[in-house]
């Protein structure tokens, strides 16, 4: 049986996989897969593995002839129609948990990168500017104390309150349903959005991307933000309105932005890399040693539960 994988991804999963006897094709080089050449391979593959910046939507499913199950290499799973692969009986799977921790490490760092002005207090000293010490370079702020706001009580956004707890914040949340888990763990509230969204000092987005999430946070959340706030965005672009972000940003309505993810990432909007106010990283969340090779393992997994009749490890059900 065939497995295809778009992108060279941990050899430890695909060492596993030949060893089941599975036929590997991996694409080669280091860059996205082009539509075409993705076509020619999903065509006869068994079982394929994206990455999330495979556009894996109804005309590629729709050419799948023997595929059983496309093993997102990723916890999120916007770049699939769920909905349609379903229709045609093709398991879609993500790699929920393992990336957990890796995602609320950054998330963190995120928070004190902007909180502590790195990315322009590394600059200034790169730049020779670093003459003297003096008593009001760069000031910033502290986290404990402050309001640590959740929106989006699934694994990573919990995993992110537990650090926030660990360093004085107090937490409140909004979600769909209430974490108790959270709640006991940090002494978490769920909140309004409304509420959140003025309370919070730093607002961390931990929702799935979807349709119903689609600029989730748009003009109006954001004008309820405060002057002071810090606003950090580790899950998908899509969530937010980033226009309207980048408009707050530029006439200071809030303190700063720190983005892992954004609306076009094969081609960032050019008014984010010349604002100082924001930190800006290359979705990185996952970009751990441990969290990609467990990444790849579970994807592998899920192929080999799906291909050998068995139930799938960690199912994508809408
Ligand atoms: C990363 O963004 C993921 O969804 O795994
Ligand atoms: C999934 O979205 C997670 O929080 O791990």
């Amino acid at each position: 049986m065939k497995v295809y994988i778009t992108r060279k991804i941990p050899q430890k999963a695909i060492d596993f996989l030949k060893e089941k006897k599975y036929s590997v094709s991996v694409y080669k080089e280091d860059k996205p897969v082009p539509r075409k050449e993705l076509i020619k391979h999903i065509r006869n593959a068994d079982a394929v593995i994206p990455l999330l910046t495979d556009n894996i939507d109804k005309e590629i499913i729709a050419q799948m002839k023997i595929c059983r199950v496309i093993a997102n290499y990723a916890v999120g799973f916007d770049n699939i129609d769920v909905k349609y692969a379903a229709s045609r009986n093709i398991i879609v799977t993500n790699t929920p948990g393992v990336l957990t921790d890796s995602t609320a490490d950054l998330t963190i760092s995120l928070a004190l990168s902007c909180a502590r002005r790195l990315p322009e207090a590394e600059k200034l000293l790169r730049d020779g500017k670093y003459t003297h010490w003096k008593p009001d370079l760069l000031l910033g702020i502290e986290l404990k104390g402050k309001i640590f706001g959740i929106l989006g009580a699934g694994r990573i956004g919990t995993a992110t309150a537990v650090r926030a707890k660990a360093f004085g914040c107090k937490i409140i949340y909004f979600s769909r349903s209430q974490n108790k888990l959270l709640e006991k763990r940090t002494g978490a509230k769920k909140v309004s959005l409304n509420t959140l969204l003025k309370n919070s000092d730093f607002l961390s987005v931990h929702l799935t991307s979807s349709s119903e999430t689609f600029h989730f946070i748009g003009r109006k959340e954001l004008s309820l933000l405060k002057k002071t706030s810090v606003f950090i965005n580790t899950s998908r672009g899509e969530i937010v309105d980033e226009k309207e972000l980048i408009k707050i940003l530029k006439k200071n309505k809030i303190r700063a932005a720190g983005l892992d993810v954004f609306e076009n990432e094969l081609n960032i909007n050019k008014e984010l890399l010349i604002l100082n106010n924001v930190v800006l990283l290359p979705h990185i969340g996952s970009a751990t040693q441990k969290a990609r090779t467990e990444m790849a393992m579970i994807a592998a997994r899920n192929v080999a539960a799906v291909l050998s009749g068995k139930k799938p490890l960690t199912e994508v059900k809408l």
